[in-house]
């Protein structure tokens, strides 16, 4: 295999949704009406959000998915490129209207969502295709799981054949993993929820955190990466285990911090960073991530990250 000359470009393959934000003064529960304060559409999805997260940090990016043949697609298109994001892999298609996310976001900065795939829902075989004729070794490959599951499986087999890196955010949260998936991952960044979903473990803190991450790396990722919010990351590779504290920060909008989570983790090893140094820049990048209303609109420059990170090594 010919070495890459070139920094690696990240490619994420995912997708890409309008966000539909209402704010409320807390979340509704199931049967009940509450009236929301604030309305907006916003660029999100979570591939999308990755790709911008990553090239807002500088990082070459380049994203592979699908829109709908409508204005929802148009803007987010356009939104990837103003960020910086080489979008010539993002297919309009006529079968479907582009996906969108139905978000409620409380005073505390949490949130819930609804996703409805739409495009997503039909990425396959073309879009791998788009995807593994970009790909060079050493590149990196972000999947996470908005599109069909079998896409997601080849492109990273795609990815893997090509030698490039594969980090997957295995998001929304899903318990039917077949076993092979797992030896396709150089690196899988669960949160709380998505961990205890395909470990049956019930995580609820850094020791719980830990033996999940052993767990998935018994099932052969190279590397887990438990994100738990506040209470920051743990990472399990190989024999080793870590805790990465997240930055105390007050949260506005916890909306795709997951995903400034990945994207920042993704720039970091394009970069040449090793694995904690990366894992306390993603970090970062998902506290100055929270600080901020919305998805794509709270990916922050590589100065914020700087300045909120000002007393870590490696900000
Ligand atoms: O991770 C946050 C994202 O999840 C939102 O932007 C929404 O589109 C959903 O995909």
């Amino acid at each position: 295999m010919t070495p890459n000359p070139a920094p690696p470009t990240i490619h994420v393959f995912g997708s890409l949704n309008m966000d539909l934000v209402c704010r409320t003064p807390r979340l509704p529960q199931p049967g009940e009406t509450i009236l929301g304060t604030h309305f907006e559409t916003l660029p999100g999805g979570k591939g999308a959000n990755q790709a911008v997260a990553a090239a807002r940090l500088g990082a070459s990016t380049a994203m592979v998915g699908r829109v709908g043949e409508d204005d929802f697609g148009r803007q987010l298109i356009q939104g990837l490129q103003q960020a910086g994001v080489e979008a010539r892999g993002v297919a309009m298609d006529a079968g479907a209207p582009t996906g969108v996310a139905a978000i409620a976001v409380d005073e505390a900065g949490r949130n819930t969502i609804v996703v409805v795939p739409g495009a997503n829902g039909r990425v396959g075989d073309d879009d791998i295709d788009r995807l593994a004729t970009r790909l060079r070794p050493g590149d990196l490959v972000l999947l996470q799981f908005e599109v069909p599951l079998l896409a997601v499986m080849a492109a990273a087999k795609a990815a893997k054949a090509q030698g490039a890196r594969v980090i997957v955010d295995p998001a929304p949260a899903r318990d039917d993993l077949p076993a092979e998936f797992f030896k396709t991952v150089d690196i899988l960044t669960p949160n709380q929820i998505e961990v205890s979903q395909i470990t049956g473990l019930s995580v609820t803190d850094i020791p719980t955190a830990t033996e999940a991450g052993r767990q998935l790396v018994q099932r052969g990722v190279a590397i887990a990466i438990v994100k738990l919010g506040e209470l920051g990351a743990v990472v399990a590779a190989g024999d080793r285990t870590f805790h990465q504290p997240a930055l105390p920060v007050k949260a506005v909008d916890t909306v795709a911090a997951g995903d400034a989570f990945n994207g920042g983790l993704a720039a970091a090893l394009a970069e040449a960073m090793d694995l904690e140094a990366a894992v306390e820049f993603a970090s970062a990048v998902a506290a100055a991530s929270v600080m901020v209303p919305g998805a794509q609109s709270s990916m922050p420059e590589r100065s914020q990250v700087a300045a909120l990170g000002r007393d870590l090594k490696h900000c």
